[in-house]
């Protein structure tokens, strides 16, 4: 089977809602026309964990901004992560993870944006799409450590503290080789005006 008949689902499609509104690419036609066509988050497929891994390990390599992740973890993580495509091809042009830590808060990890796409609203995609699947599932708070706070505070989210979720400092934390020397900063968004009832 090539990769072309495993291609990505009308099915496998979110329909970003606040993420509509910055879709910004623009695609150009065979016929060299151009037409825009907004791209737009999907659900990861398996088969996109190897560019998932890549886009990740060319950032850890380059600037440290994300911590490394092996295949494997992706693997096991798939169904967290969302991506935007290339519509000319199976090219990944962002992507990151909303993992659930418990039944009121979730984190978003390893966003990362290709280099020769970055400043497009992409990571926007990125962070509004895991803030919509974060309100479907009732969840009331999302937070992200990061070298990039002032991104986040761009699309809503504040400063706060790490203590302030220990569960994330005991289970992942504690084992991560930057401990001792951590330089993200923990950045929160409150999602309870945005959920039913
Ligand atoms: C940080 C990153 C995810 C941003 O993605 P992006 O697609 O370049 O950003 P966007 O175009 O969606 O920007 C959205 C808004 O944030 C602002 N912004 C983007 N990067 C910023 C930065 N480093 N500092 C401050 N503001 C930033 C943009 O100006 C834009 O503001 P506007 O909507 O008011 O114009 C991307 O640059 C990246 O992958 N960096 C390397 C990996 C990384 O740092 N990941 C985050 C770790 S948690």
């Amino acid at each position: 089977m090539t990769s072309e008949t495993i291609g990505p689902t009308a099915a496998a499609t979110i329909q970003p809602r606040a993420s509509e509104q910055h879709a910004l690419e623009e695609r150009r036609s065979e016929d060299g026309a151009a037409a825009t066509e907004p791209l737009c988050a999907e659900k990861a497929l398996i088969y996109d964990a190897p560019e998932i891994h890549r886009l990740i390990q060319y950032w850890f390599d380059t600037t440290g901004d994300v911590l490394p992740r092996t295949e494997g973890e992706i693997y096991e993580t798939i169904r967290d992560f969302v991506v935007v495509r290339d519509p000319k091809g199976a090219r990944l042009l962002a992507a990151g993870a909303l993992h659930v830590e418990w039944r009121d808060l979730a984190e978003i990890k390893s966003l990362v944006v290709d280099p020769s796409t970055q400043g497009r609203g992409l990571g926007r995609i990125i962070v509004d799409a895991c803030l919509d699947e974060a309100v479907d599932l009732g969840l009331k708070t999302v937070f992200a450590l990061t070298t990039t706070p002032a991104f986040f505070e761009r699309l809503g989210f504040r400063i706060s503290g790490v203590s302030a979720f220990p569960r994330k400092v005991w289970n992942e934390c504690f084992r991560c080789p930057k401990y001792n020397a951590c330089d993200e900063i923990a950045v929160t968004i409150d999602l309870r005006d945005r959920l039913d009832g």
